[in-house]
């Protein structure tokens, strides 16, 4: 649609007119760029979506009441470009986890060199919007940085370098991280130990180490192991389960467990499988986060299937919240514009409780639903 500039601004007027404020009409997002051609003639291209203030309590304001934190996880350049993001985070949650800006890789681009950028971005914003922050992840076999992958390290070479990580780390947020993932997804899906770097370089004692070296850098902090497929019950379940009681009887300080819950609607595990995992891990003293939910679905999504979707969150935020021993819940992402899921899993998408256009989609509104239920 091509526009005299005059035209636009008189267009703008009516827009803002109706509704009161500049530019907005409520319940619509409208977004209006121009791009004035050599005639002086403005084309503008408007996009039209649902607004993304969702009406009622917020899930922060209904979470706190339940005795638990509602998190998702955070990318700090879409937290630092797109304000409605970050208006829907401050505005929904009361926890955030670093999607990726605390792993290894990120942190490091060189064996003497730490980049906390990312990072202190991350724990600024959640300073200023009164949230929580979890720490993910210090020790951990994806997203390592070449000059670790490629190198070669004795045993006391690598330990040393571990141990200097996590030191110094932990350390730079001692007092304003809640909790750390110390080590993620050190059991394979066979229920052994997971073949790693960690492993074979250090040895099966590098889990004892790295919590150990977590707590000397801030006793306060609560330390995680947190895993995939080990939600319900099952032999990985069994394995997460017997190797957090052998190093809680060794005396390595782990607080808690994260089951990281990445869903699909066709085999989730049954709410009943996840409560009795979550007593049995809360009866060794541990604290219980759901830490990565999503439900991917199959594109294009129909409104059944975003029904069943809302019903699978429902039903594993009431299995946390039916739990004394589950403290927070936290999703990988909250919107289906900034997800995972369709680069990592093909044909799949629509995982999370905000659409695309920051829209409530069913399973916001069945979380809050499940929140206010008692
Ligand atoms: O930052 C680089 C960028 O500089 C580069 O141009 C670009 C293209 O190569 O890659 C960017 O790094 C990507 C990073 O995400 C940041 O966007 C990596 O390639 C990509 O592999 C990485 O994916 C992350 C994935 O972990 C890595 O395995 C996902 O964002 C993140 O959501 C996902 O999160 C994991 C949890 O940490 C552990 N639990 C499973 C969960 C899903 O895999």
């Amino acid at each position: 649609m091509k526009l005299g500039f005059a035209s636009l601004v008189i267009l703008l007027a009516l827009l803002a007119g109706c509704s009161g404020k500049a530019g907005s009409i409520p319940g619509v997002l409208l977004t209006a760029t121009s791009a004035p051609s050599p005639q002086g003639e403005v084309t503008i291209m408007t996009t039209v979506s649902p607004s993304p203030t969702p009406t009622g309590k917020s899930l922060r304001e209904l979470a706190p009441r339940r005795g638990l934190a509602i998190g998702a996880a955070v990318d700090v350049s879409t937290l630092r470009s797109d304000p409605v993001y970050a208006q829907i985070l401050a505005q929904e949650f009361n926890m955030l986890t670093a999607e990726n800006a605390l792993k290894f890789g990120p942190l490091r681009p060189s064996r003497d060199s730490y980049d906390f950028s990312a990072a202190d971005t991350l724990v600024q914003f959640a300073q200023d919007h009164d949230m929580q922050v979890r720490g993910h992840t210090l020790v951990w076999h994806n997203q390592l940085p070449d000059w670790l992958t490629q190198g070669t390290f004795s045993r006391e070479e690598l330990s040393a370098i571990l141990k200097e990580h996590i030191l110094t780390v932990v350390g730079h947020y001692r007092g304003k991280i809640a909790a750390w993932d110390v080590v993620n997804e050190a059991v394979g899906d066979n229920g052994q130990m997971r073949d790693t770097l960690w492993l074979r370089g250090i040895g099966p004692e590098y889990l004892d180490l790295a919590f150990q070296w977590a707590h000397e850098a801030d006793p306060q902090a609560k330390l995680f192991y947190n895993d995939y497929n080990g939600e319900g019950l099952g032999s990985k379940s069994d394995a997460i389960y017997r190797l957090l009681k052998e190093l809680l009887q060794r005396g390595v300080p782990v607080d808690g467990v994260g089951l990281q819950m990445h869903l699909t609607l066709d085999a989730p595990p049954r709410a009943a499988d996840i409560a009795a995992n979550i007593q049995r891990l809360g009866e060794l003293g541990l604290e219980v986060h759901i830490t990565e939910m999503d439900v991917r679905i199959k594109t294009p999504a129909s409104p059944a299937d975003l029904a069943k979707q809302a019903e699978i969150y429902r039903s594993v935020l009431g299995a946390c919240l039916g739990s004394p021993y589950c403290k927070a819940f936290v999703l990988w992402g909250f919107s289906d514009r900034y997800s995972w899921i369709p680069g990592f899993f093909k044909g799949y998408d629509s995982a999370l409780i905000f659409d695309e256009a920051f829209a409530p989609k069913p399973a916001y509104q069945a979380m809050k639903d499940e929140l206010a239920d008692h």
